[in-house]
């Protein structure tokens, strides 16, 4: 019998580079973690306690702040951070469209109005020249978010917050250890608010989050709402809730934390050496913020000079953007698109009354964003083989 049947399923290539790999990362630390974890196991102590009050030592020193507070997500830090500064029903805060859902979410769920402002083209983050307009007689604060690991251009929103009485959170889930003129986020607004999802920079192994401040009276305002408010325990000050951190996750992001400088100055290498490949493949533009042509189709990041930019992903603007992504997948590399439908125009928030074409930037660049692969094990080769797949496209279009 022939055995030339034809195949039932294409065979499509296994991925060969993926967006992130934390097996390979684990393999680094595996011995360290492991002997953290039972640590705690023979401790037999697992919510708070001493892991983690080591942990918030350590995240309030590396992030140049005095408090730091473990809660149980970044999403959890947001609300907490809101419930702290005692945002209440029909209050409004400024924030950026373009970003994890949790940024407006956290303030919706307290009742509250997300007021969204329009981003920076180069950088993704809020245009602080776009704030102002936006500040009413019910704005309490502004969120700015440090995405994809660099940070907004805090001092204008500082400058503009004081002015106007405001307080200021900044998301920093993406962005631990980034700076801004020398200061690390989180350490600049009222409040900072960190993720330890496992995608981040410092991941745990499981859902954890951090909220910073260097306000002694916010410090313990969260604290006491991360434990349903209690002071002492079963006295119920106010109403908080459960969003504790778990004493095995402050452990592993204790070992993890020990090595997160190297992993990103690898995403920091990773980084520039994708603007020559690009460049070489005659595929970018000189202008980092938006304008490509049909001869440069990509546009690379600013990283500006005056920041550190920890590279939580790598992200180009191109044309054709949704077919290139089809087109990677196809070759086996993966690559992600952060965010395909900017806040304002989210379901959920319709009844926030904004239309498409209101905040252009953000949409544009919810149509051009894509997030190619940058993690610090990226093995030798894979970054060229990620730009010859892009060169390939755009020869084919
Ligand atoms: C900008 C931003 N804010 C908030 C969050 C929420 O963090 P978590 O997933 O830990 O709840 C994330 C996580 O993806 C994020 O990227």
């Amino acid at each position: 019998m022939s055995s030339t049947k034809p195949a039932l399923y294409p065979i499509k290539p296994s991925i060969t580079v993926p967006l992130l790999d934390l097996k390979a990362q684990y393999a680094t630390i595996r011995d360290e973690v492991r002997e953290a974890l039972d640590r705690v196991i023979e401790s037999q102590y697992f919510i708070l306690g001493p892991e983690v009050e080591a942990l918030e030592r350590e995240i309030a020193s590396y992030s140049q702040c005095e408090f730091g507070i473990g809660v149980s997500s970044g999403t959890d830090a947001l609300l907490v951070a809101l419930m702290a500064i005692g945002l209440e029903p029909g209050d409004e805060v400024i924030t950026t469209p373009y970003s994890f859902f949790a940024t407006a979410g956290a303030i919706a769920r307290l009742g509250a109005l997300p007021v969204f402002v329009d981003i920076e083209p180069s950088t993704f983050n809020i245009d602080p020249a776009a704030i102002e307009a936006a500040i009413t007689e019910q704005t309490r604060a502004i969120i700015a978010v440090h995405l994809f690991g660099q940070m907004a251009d805090m001092d204008p929103i500082m400058n503009i917050a004081r002015q106007n009485r405001l307080q200021v959170i900044e998301d920093a889930a993406q962005a631990i250890g980034a700076e801004y003129k020398g200061r690390r986020a989180g350490s600049i607004g009222d409040l900072g608010c960190f993720s330890f999802f496992p995608s981040k920079n410092l991941g745990g192994f499981g859902d954890g989050g951090m909220v910073t401040t260097n306000d002694p009276a916010l410090s313990d305002q969260v604290k006491l709402l991360r434990n349903h408010g209690y002071k002492p325990k079963y006295y119920n000050k106010v109403v908080g809730g459960n969003f504790r951190l778990d004493a095995l996750q402050a452990a592993v992001l204790r070992v993890k934390l020990k090595h997160l400088d190297g992993w990103t100055a690898a995403r920091q290498r990773n980084a520039a050496n994708y603007r020559p490949l690009l460049n070489l493949a005659g595929l970018i533009t000189n202008d980092p913020a938006t304008t490509f042509t049909d001869s440069q189709p990509v546009a690379v990041p600013l990283d500006a000079s005056e920041s550190r930019h920890i590279y939580n992903q790598f992200v180009i603007r191109c044309a054709c953007r949704d077919e290139l992504l089809i087109h990677l997948k196809d070759q086996g590399i993966s690559a992600a698109i952060f965010y395909p439908v900017p806040l304002h125009l989210q379901e959920c928030f319709n009844e926030l009354g904004y239309r498409s074409g209101q905040l252009p930037v953000s949409e544009r660049a919810a149509s051009e964003a894509l997030a190619l692969p940058v993690y610090p094990e990226l093995p030798e080769g894979s970054l060229a083989m990620v730009v010859d797949a892009i060169a390939d496209f755009y020869s084919a279009v």
